[in-house]
């Protein structure tokens, strides 16, 4: 099974630029041929969007961030539209997290309308050069670093943002696999105060020994607990988790409220508006993984499902804490996660009308 909530997709690694096989070779995972760059001085300011091919990056030893780890990413997608163009997915809403994620880290703070010219910039590019298929869809990989060469243990005073992207499935039409969690009693992926909610990579290489863990013990992904009781369920992977509770005109939707020790999802509010357009009462509302556990097994709980960029929205089947396993309703996806699944993808790629303003389009169109 290839369940992936994260990039780049379907279980195989980005590796080949795109163009060096061929563009009608390119396969999902691919990078592809361009990439944008922008610089921050403290003298200068912002500089760019430049764009380029799709190439290596040459830094000196002493670069800041190779040692203070002053860093933010960001993952956003472009969809194929009906008529051919690409839409960016809510730019907007990544552009402020981007900027929120920065300040955590008292970096320089990317304008969001640079954020979202550097995108058109690059999504611009490849749309000539992509093959016009519906399957692929633009999985878009905003980052900035500490550019300053210099060892002193301060904010930098330079900074540079690059924007990648590689071929990601568009997974219109697919059915949707359910995936195993395993529950995190070891360490806490974040904590009240830390950088919890902001998007940077010193929150991913330590989950690393607990995705290993998860991944011995049979399941596909990592859930995590709130650092303090180790009792409240945050969210998993790559992803912001949802739960249904009850059954017909009785079922609720719900999702825990933002701490600020895990991501603000902009998947986790897109789901949460689309839940609501398809008529389910949607609640914020701390989720205890004891109850998690007795809810499935009482009937009470009949879904819980992942959402991100990359995990779009994935079901979960079975959970695993410790020795205790549990299956989530019938263990494979549910009606509410194939419909909000379904009707989010359909907002991607044009399919039902822009009510919310999400789809920023970038060439024709
Ligand atoms: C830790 C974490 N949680 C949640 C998410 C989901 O966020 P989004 O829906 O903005 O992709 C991501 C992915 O970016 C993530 O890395």
């Amino acid at each position: 099974m290839t369940v992936s909530t994260a990039g780049p997709a379907a279980g195989r690694d980005a590796a080949t630029v795109q163009g060096e096989a061929g563009i009608e070779n390119a396969q999902i995972g691919d990078f592809t041929a361009h990439m944008v760059t922008l610089r921050w001085t403290e003298e200068d300011g912002w500089s760019g969007p430049r764009l380029t091919g799709h190439r290596d990056l040459s830094l000196s030893p002493a670069t800041a961030v190779l040692h203070y780890g002053q860093s933010v990413i960001e993952g956003l997608k472009a969809h194929r539209q009906p008529d051919g163009s690409f839409a960016v997915f809510r730019p907007d809403a990544h552009a402020r997290r981007f900027r929120e994620s920065a300040r955590r880290l008292s970096m320089a703070e990317l304008p969001e309308e640079l954020f979202t010219e550097a995108l058109e910039v690059l999504v611009a590019a490849e749309q000539e050069s992509l093959p016009d298929r519906p399957g692929y869809s633009l999985y878009l990989r905003p980052f900035m670093f500490a550019s300053e060469t210099n060892l002193v243990p301060r904010p930098a005073r330079a900074y540079t943002v690059v924007v990648i992207s590689f071929l990601i499935g568009s997974y219109f039409g697919e059915d949707t696999e359910s995936l195993a969690a395993w529950v995190c009693r070891d360490f806490p992926r974040a904590f009240p105060g830390g950088t919890g909610s902001a998007k940077t990579p010193g929150n991913y290489a330590p989950t690393m020994p607990a995705q290993q863990a998860a991944a011995r013990a049979g399941c596909h992904q990592v859930v995590w607990l709130d650092a303090v009781e180790r009792r409240w369920v945050e969210e998993m992977g790559s992803a912001n988790l949802f739960f249904v509770r009850g059954h017909g005109s009785e079922q609720v939707v719900v999702t825990p409220p933002l701490t600020g020790s895990f991501l603000p999802g902009v998947t986790r509010d897109s789901v949460v508006a689309v839940a609501r357009e398809l008529g389910y009462e949607v609640r914020e509302e701390p989720v205890d993984v004891a109850d998690w556990r007795t809810g499935c097994e009482a009937g009470l709980i009949t879904e819980t499902f992942g959402c991100g960029t990359a995990a779009v929205v994935t079901p979960i089947g079975r959970v695993r804490d410790g020795d205790t396993e549990w299956r989530v309703g019938e263990g494979g996806p549910g009606p509410v996660a194939r419909a909000v699944k379904e009707r989010l993808l359909s907002h991607h790629h044009g399919l039902v009308p822009d009510v919310h303003g999400w789809r920023h389009q970038v060439g024709r169109g």
